[in-house]
């Protein structure tokens, strides 16, 4: 099965994505962890994306393709995956069509995580991510048992550099701006589906697997 997790800063696609990988023993491919993960390595790519990622802007298109063709050709994509934050503009809708084309591969579910303004705000500014396996928690919403460690496997958590007040708005300004075409796109082919994520993470998780599980086309919109 191969999904994609479409939605604003804060929505919830990453801490959705990564419960619902272990659920359906699929691999999380997010853009956004492989390029934290490049900057902490201080690769050549990490040194080219990280002035765009402080100040919220997209990283150029280019970029992402080569990056992603470097996670395509590993084994583990051939049952699938759940793709978090890619793509995100319609170029990059085009160019994920190119690629998994070559490999034979087609999506079967894009899932539009709805969230409102004063929500994002909320959750990305008490966001805590472990450094050690990239899982998120947040100071109210999802606190871990242990302050500042991770309750999976007790890795140091930290602030992201880019959940500054300003920087997220910069983000959600960005994504608002990208993303109207995006939708249109995947709504016309049919693959749009759209849940409400204001709402507790295990409710957004079970809405989720709802839709999976029983392919609910009273959420196509
Ligand atoms: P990326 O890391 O993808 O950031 P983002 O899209 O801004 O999304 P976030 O990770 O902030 O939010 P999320 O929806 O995953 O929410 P989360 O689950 O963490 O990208 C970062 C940067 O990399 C971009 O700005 C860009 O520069 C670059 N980039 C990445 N991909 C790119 C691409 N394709 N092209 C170009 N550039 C790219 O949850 C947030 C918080 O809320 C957590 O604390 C969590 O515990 C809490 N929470 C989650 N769900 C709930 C809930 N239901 N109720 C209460 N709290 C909740």
């Amino acid at each position: 099965m191969r999904i994609i997790l479409l939605g604003p800063p804060g929505a919830g696609k990453g801490t959705q994505a990564k419960i619902l990988a272990g659920k359906l023993r699929l691999p999380h491919i997010s853009t956004g962890d492989l390029l934290r993960q490049n900057v902490s390595q201080g690769s050549e790519l990490g040194k080219q994306a990280k002035d765009f990622m402080n100040k919220g802007l997209l990283v150029p298109d280019e970029l992402i393709k080569e990056m992603l063709l470097q996670r395509f050709a590993q084994p583990d994509i051939s049952a699938g995956f759940i793709l978090d934050g890619y793509p995100r503009n319609l170029r990059q809708a085009k160019t994920l069509e190119e690629m998994l084309a070559r490999l034979k591969m087609g999506i079967d579910f894009v899932i539009d995580l709805k969230t409102s303004e004063a929500v994002i705000i909320q959750r990305l500014s008490g966001r805590l991510v472990c450094g050690a396996c990239g899982f998120n928690f947040h100071v109210k919403n999802m606190p871990p048992k242990k302050a500042m460690a991770c309750d999976h496997c007790q890795g140091q958590l930290y602030q992201r550099s880019d959940d500054k007040e300003e920087t997220i708005r910069k983000r959600l300004a960005v994504y608002v701006n990208e993303s109207s075409e995006l939708i249109e796109h995947y709504q016309a082919k049919k693959k749009l589906y759209s849940i409400c994520a204001d709402e507790d993470a295990q409710l957004v998780l079970e809405r989720i697997v709802a839709l999976v599980e029983n392919r609910n086309d009273s959420l196509k919109v």
